[in-house]
């Protein structure tokens, strides 16, 4: 008997070189008359805030402005940004344009913009319940897919380790995902975040709550990425390779949005937080490690996701060492081992991803404590 199951996608999804300069009509559809725009001072500085507030301003509208969002957020960035919209007032939509960062303060402030709600009681799996604003994402990474899911991940500034809040009322209410916004990002942003979308369509492929839509959209982000990412390192100016990862990246947050991310996830959050190491350094230096122990329960699945990358007919370990020499090739490897961690930290990081059930219950294989203080060793600078 077919499992039963449920999907979560965004109503709208438009794709394409340009597409960005759609946000008035998507913002009109949706009736946001005065939206605020989230984002972070990379995205500033990079030029790209005008590639949205000119469209809006043609089209009439009043609009503000969040430009404070810090990488790896706390919770009090969303707080920021609530106090901000208090004081302006009127704001009847969100925009969320930037990374994973940027994405998730601003699917958390259109959730608690209204009402006063402490954002730290939502940490958890489906305690937001409802969204007071409509929010419209424009990614300007090809890697974390935020646009497309329900999860927003914040930084615990007492502990340094990574809260994740989870709910479907959180998946954005429509993306414009336009690859001309990724066209400048910095070559080790690129590495980080597009390696960071192979796992999460790896995981969303193998991850035991998979649904059949995930399993399908997985293979062919699987298709995008295999292709364009080593492609994107070496020639960070090829626009068709930008334009396959932008697509690659999104498709692969639709999978894990109906499907899960798992144990290479689980390890990645206590470490990225407490280190200050970008997450697709970790995931991507991760992934070969946990997908060796992960081998036994789903073998074929690791060969099918290997030829949908394009690497033809490999056995499940060399797919394990071949996502090593990815890694190493794109240069998060070296990064990786450039961040000195301390034995004594192993441990506790290990318990915590343990017991970060919501992402270790769908991982193939059952990970100990010990487990995974043994993958941190094999893949950390450990000292
Ligand atoms: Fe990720």
């Amino acid at each position: 008997m077919l499992k039963v199951f449920e999907n979560h996608l965004p109503r709208r999804i438009h794709f394409g070189r340009g597409v960005s300069a759609l946000l008035p009509v998507v913002l009109g559809a949706l009736g946001v008359k005065r939206p605020c725009l989230v984002t972070d001072q990379g995205v500033v500085a990079a030029g790209l805030l005008g590639r949205v507030t000119v469209p809006l301003v043609q089209a009439g509208f009043e609009y503000s402005v969040f430009d404070r969002v810090e990488p790896e957020p706390p919770f009090a960035c969303v707080e920021q940004a609530r106090a901000q919209a208090a004081v302006l007032g009127g704001v009847d939509g969100i925009v969320g344009l930037g990374g994973g960062s940027v994405m998730d303060v601003a699917k958390i402030l259109a959730a608690v913009i209204e009402g006063g709600r402490d954002v730290r009681s939502l940490a958890g799996v489906g305690k937001v319940g409802r969204r007071a604003l409509p929010v419209v994402m424009l990614p300007t990474t090809a890697g974390t897919g935020s646009e497309a899911t329900p999860v927003a991940i914040f930084t615990d500034a007492a502990t340094g380790g990574k809260v994740g809040i989870v709910d479907s009322c959180l998946v954005p209410d429509a993306a414009l995902v336009d690859p001309a916004l990724t066209d400048s990002l910095p070559p080790g942003a690129t590495a980080a975040a597009g390696i960071d979308a192979l796992i999460h369509a790896l995981e969303a492929f193998i991850a035991t709550v998979a649904t059949p839509l995930a399993r399908g959209v997985a293979l062919e982000a699987a298709r995008n990425i295999g292709r364009a990412l080593p492609l994107v390192c070496r020639e960070p100016g090829n626009l068709d390779a930008r334009d396959n990862m932008a697509l690659g990246a999104h498709l692969a947050g639709v999978a894990f949005a109906n499907s899960s991310c798992c144990a290479v996830h689980a390890l990645a959050l206590p470490v990225g937080g407490r280190f200050h190491i970008p997450h697709g350094v970790l995931t991507g230096g991760l992934a070969a490690a946990v997908m060796r122990r992960n081998v036994p329960a789903c073998e074929a699945d690791l060969v099918v996701f290997a030829a949908a990358l394009g690497w033809g007919h490999v056995p499940a370990l060399e797919f394990a060492t071949r996502l090593e020499t990815l890694a190493e090739q794109v240069g998060v490897g070296p990064a990786l081992r450039r961040v000195p961690v301390p034995r004594s930290s192993l441990e506790a990081m290990a318990r915590e991803a343990v017991a970060n059930h919501r992402l270790m219950k769908p991982n193939p294989v059952a990970l100990t404590v010990a487990d995974v203080v043994s993958l941190y060793e094999e893949t950390l600078q450990v000292n």
